[in-house]
């Protein structure tokens, strides 16, 4: 009903207001002012979580996305090799599994049966698994050794928006938590992240405050055909979640792509006036890759691409290829998905909007796929 939308056109615009909120919510308690985490709910014992020598992701759709940028994070912060795998794809190749092995199950309802599927197979090899859910007392959390929930509150709408973030939220954290219970050398980084963790929704809401301009660029493309995605390291998940929020909203044609490849195949696709959306990496830190992609949206532009640039406040070296410029708010690297993937949903809902479709119930989704 209208009381339930609070007032909003639709749920999913709802839940992507509530972002700021879902996101402090997801690490109230979790993190304190030292920079140190508390995961009371990981009861899986420090001494195991110290002998893991791998981790394994499984996950479905959107929660897959959180998975591959969850990836950057373990690698980085603790320096155990990752796998993300789609969960649909995951038992069928017979999976090097062993008690040394974290799985971790990202599912936003906790009901999705190849995510089940998955976990179920990875506890019958010997591994540890850990839950990544949204639902209280659903199947997945039930089945897992633990689970560390997201308090994105009910998400309505099919299009996972306010679920995504804190999933990403979610992962941090166990990325962080293994490297503290681990002590790996990474202490002080991970002192300080949790510090920048903390101002996150704030740079979340101010990003919602700016999207008047997004949404204008959205209804002035639902003619269109085609939308291609572009980003490199945590802006390629954040590029391919675009994607799929615009193929289950809007219908259209989308792809993601790592703006790396390019040259080996995807740029054949550009032509005169065709929308590319492109992430930005941070021109701080990794400027190498920054610089990388500043000449990819010079290369798509000079074959006649329309450039959507998401870059971050302060970047002014994607102004002269920028059609148009979407500004985010600095954020360090692995984070930047938490800002950068909001305008892509407005974008998505929009255009959806403007195309005339109901945005909270696409033809042929469910909100919960509970069979295999
Ligand atoms: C997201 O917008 C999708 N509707 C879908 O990809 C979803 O993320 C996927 O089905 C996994 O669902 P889950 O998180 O409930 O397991």
């Amino acid at each position: 009903s209208a009381a339930e939308k609070d007032g909003y056109a639709s749920f999913m615009l709802k839940e992507i207001a509530e972002q700021p909120k879902a996101v402090a919510d997801t690490l109230l308690g979790r993190i304190d002012g030292s920079g140190s985490l508390t995961l009371d709910e990981v009861r899986i014992p420090a001494n195991v979580l110290r002998e893991v020598d791998k981790v394994v992701i499984v996950a479905c759709g959107t929660a897959f996305h959180a998975g591959l940028i969850a990836k950057y994070a373990i690698e980085h912060w603790t320096r155990i090799p990752c796998e993300v795998e789609l969960a649909s794809e995951f038992r069928y190749r017979d999976p090097i599994l062993d008690q040394q092995t974290l799985v971790v199950a990202i599912s936003q309802s906790g009901e999705t049966m190849d995510t089940l599927m998955a976990l179920r197979h990875a506890r019958e090899q010997g591994a540890k698994v850990l839950a990544i859910c949204n639902t209280n007392g659903s199947t997945i959390p039930r089945e897992s050794d633990a689970v560390l929930y997201t308090h994105a509150g009910p998400e309505v709408a099919v299009a996972s928006t306010k679920a995504f973030l804190t999933q990403l939220v979610a992962c941090y954290l166990v990325a962080l938590y293994l490297g503290q219970v681990r002590g790996t050398k990474w202490a002080d980084e991970i002192r300080a992240v949790v510090r920048d963790l903390s101002s996150v929704s704030g740079a979340v809401d101010r990003v919602l405050g700016t999207m008047g301009p997004v949404r204008e660029l959205a209804r002035s493309l639902a003619a269109k055909d085609t939308v291609l995605f572009l980003g490199r390291h945590v802006g390629y998940p954040v590029a391919l979640e675009g994607a799929l929020k615009l193929k289950e909203l809007a219908y259209m044609h989308a792809e993601g792509f790592a703006a790396g490849e390019l040259k080996h195949g995807p740029i054949a696709l550009i032509e005169d006036d065709l929308p590319v959306v492109v992430v930005v990496p941070s021109p701080r830190g990794r400027s190498v890759l920054h610089d990388k992609i500043v000449s990819n949206i010079q290369e798509i532009r000079a074959r006649g691409a329309r450039t959507i640039v998401i870059a971050e406040e302060g970047d002014e070296a994607v102004v002269p290829y920028a059609d148009h410029l979407i500004r985010i708010p600095a954020t360090p690297t692995l984070l930047q998905p938490l800002v950068a993937t909001v305008p892509l949903q407005v974008f998505a809902c929009e255009l959806a909007t403007a195309r005339g479709n109901e945005v909270d119930q696409p033809r042929n989704l469910a909100k919960s796929v509970t069979v295999e």
